[in-house]
């Protein structure tokens, strides 16, 4: 493999409601750190996986993921993006692509992580997978009036992992000074492009109680 993934996996999932950091919840018995993990490292394209952890949890990550796969563990940061840089931090300069995968999307299978490794090593500087959104998207006032309805074709749900030429993910981590949500968002700013490919149901983000039934049952399918 040329590429190397980096994981960040230090939130707490406050929307997931009390408990353990996000990554670290069960998803059928398993940390979601776990499943997530299991799926890239089966990623021919993938030679090494950093993944950064809640601070607090560095060393139990470290032995939790001991058996799945060769991993290095950093301590994540307080914003994602921190979390993303002390990642890449620890990326050997000699690999040429970086993806940048949650692992908070869980089930976002190994077909995922070829494609956007191929859109970057055939020539993209930047590779983000997308959906078609569902929902008729308003935009409204703070007072709850519509002030109108936005062109839904144009839009797309934007998924993880993202794709990335190294220098370039580097280049836009150092310029990037507010914070941004994703890490396309931080090449977007350089000028870079940033192209498309498509992304996957199973790549849904886990972010509040409902997601974690929809992964229990996707778990029950023939391909997660
Ligand atoms: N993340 C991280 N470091 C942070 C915040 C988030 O590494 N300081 C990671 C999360 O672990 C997750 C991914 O970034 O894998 C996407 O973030 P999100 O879904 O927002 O997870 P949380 O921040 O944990 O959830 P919440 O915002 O509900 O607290
Ligand atoms: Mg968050």
């Amino acid at each position: 493999g040329d590429v190397a993934v980096v994981v960040p996996a230090a939130g707490a999932g406050v929307r997931l409601g009390p408990g353990a950091p996000k990554a670290l919840r069960l998803l059928e018995g398993e940390p979601l750190l776990v499943h997530a993990i299991r799926r890239v490292a089966a990623a021919p394209s993938v030679r090494m996986i950093v993944v950064a952890a809640p601070p607090a949890d560095v060393d139990a990550v470290r032995t939790l993921l001991a058996g799945i796969a060769p991993v290095t563990v950093v301590a994540g940061g307080a914003e994602r993006q921190e979390s993303v840089a002390a990642a890449l931090a620890v990326v050997p300069e000699d690999v040429g692509i970086v993806l940048v995968h949650d692992a908070a999307r869980c089930l976002a299978p190994v077909s995922l992580v070829e494609r956007v490794a191929a859109a970057v090593r055939d020539g993209a500087a930047a590779v983000i997978p997308v959906l078609p959104v569902v929902d008729t998207i308003k935009e409204v006032a703070p007072d709850g009036a519509v002030l109108g309805t936005v062109d839904r074709s144009v839009l797309r749900a934007v998924q993880t992992p993202q794709g990335f030429r190294a220098s370039i993910l580097r280049a836009a981590h150092a310029a990037a000074a507010d914070s941004h949500t994703d890490d396309a968002g931080a090449v977007e700013k350089l000028g870079r492009p940033v192209t498309c490919v498509p992304g996957s149901d199973l790549a849904l983000k886990i972010t509040r109680p409902i997601d974690l039934a929809l992964a229990t049952h996707l778990l029950t399918l023939p391909d997660p």
